[in-house]
């Protein structure tokens, strides 16, 4: 099997170590195209030596091609690229925002599949949403799972317009977890800590309270009410935040996020 990654960046290098690290394919047989010579070089430097900075004959050759370039620079690439389509191609895209109808269009391939990753698949501990025209066989489609689960986990949605909602969830995600870490980080020097201080206070936090909610299987509502005793400093906290509908107002932004995903479909 012969794979090619269009855009050697953050995606596309992550992708390109997980699944030669997992084994899952061969660096040999795993080509990328990136159009700058630097990223190129790069590439050729890591082991895989059928790096490439232009389009060509070779793609026609490939089992699968993964689309990981930002959706903006694949307006002007698609018609550089659609001559060196074979019929029927396998595609898998992760291209925030962009359709299976629009590559259809673009490219006149309907063996798409589109999947939404976030930025922790960069350590094996990404999730990916993701969904496939019915034209994708079973086993391409379990091929290419297990491809995604080289980086971390992942969740089939039948229903295309479920991928806008883990965009706005999953996708922007651990950007919002920064940012309460941030405000936690800044509270925290405002009480006196040094940054490395405030820091690994804040960092180990989060770290322990993730595992905890992974092992045990408690709601968080559950781990919530064991930290929370009656007239403490956490249920002052937490009676603040109710105050200034802070659970109200995350799911806005996240709603809003949502909205976006959708106009940038659009
Ligand atoms: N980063 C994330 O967390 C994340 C999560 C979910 C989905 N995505 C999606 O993944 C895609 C890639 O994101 P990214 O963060 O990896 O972006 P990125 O770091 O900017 O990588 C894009 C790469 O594509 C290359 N490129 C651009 N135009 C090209 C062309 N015509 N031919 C060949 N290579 C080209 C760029 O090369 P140069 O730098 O040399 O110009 C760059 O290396 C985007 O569509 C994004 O929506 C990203």
């Amino acid at each position: 099997m012969k794979i090619l990654i269009i855009g050697g960046g953050n995606m596309g290098k992550t992708y390109a170590d997980s699944f030669t690290a997992n084994k899952t394919i061969t660096k040999e047989n795993l080509y990328i195209l990136n159009h700058s010579q630097e990223k190129a070089d790069y590439f050729k430097m890591q082991g895989f030596q059928n790096s490439f900075i232009a389009v060509g004959d070779y793609i026609r050759e490939m089992d699968l091609i993964i689309l990981a370039i930002k959706p903006q620079d694949a307006k002007v690439f698609y018609p550089v690229l659609l001559p060196f389509l074979k019929e029927k191609q396998l595609l898998l895209s992760i291209m925030a925002g962009v359709t299976m109808q629009g590559i259809e269009e673009n490219l006149s391939l309907v063996r798409v599949v589109r999947a939404m990753p976030n930025l922790p698949t960069q350590i094996g501990m990404g999730i990916t949403g993701f969904t496939a025209a019915a034209q994708v066989t079973r086993e391409e489609l379990f091929m290419i799972q297990n491809l995604l689960n080289t980086t971390g986990k992942s969740i089939y949605f039948e229903d295309e317009n479920k991928l806008d909602a883990v965009t706005a969830i999953s996708g922007s995600g651990p950007a919002y977890v920064y940012y309460f870490m941030e405000s936690m980080i800044s509270t925290a020097k405002d009480m006196g800590f040094s940054a490395a201080e405030a820091e690994l206070l804040v960092e180990q936090t989060f770290m322990g309270a993730v595992h905890l909610k992974n092992i045990h299987q408690l709601s968080c509502a559950e781990w919530i009410a064991k930290v929370a005793s009656k007239g403490g400093t956490t249920e002052v906290a937490l009676k603040t935040f109710a105050q200034f509908e802070v659970k109200g107002n995350i799911g806005k932004g996240l709603n809003n996020a949502l909205k976006r995903a959708k106009e940038l479909g659009n």
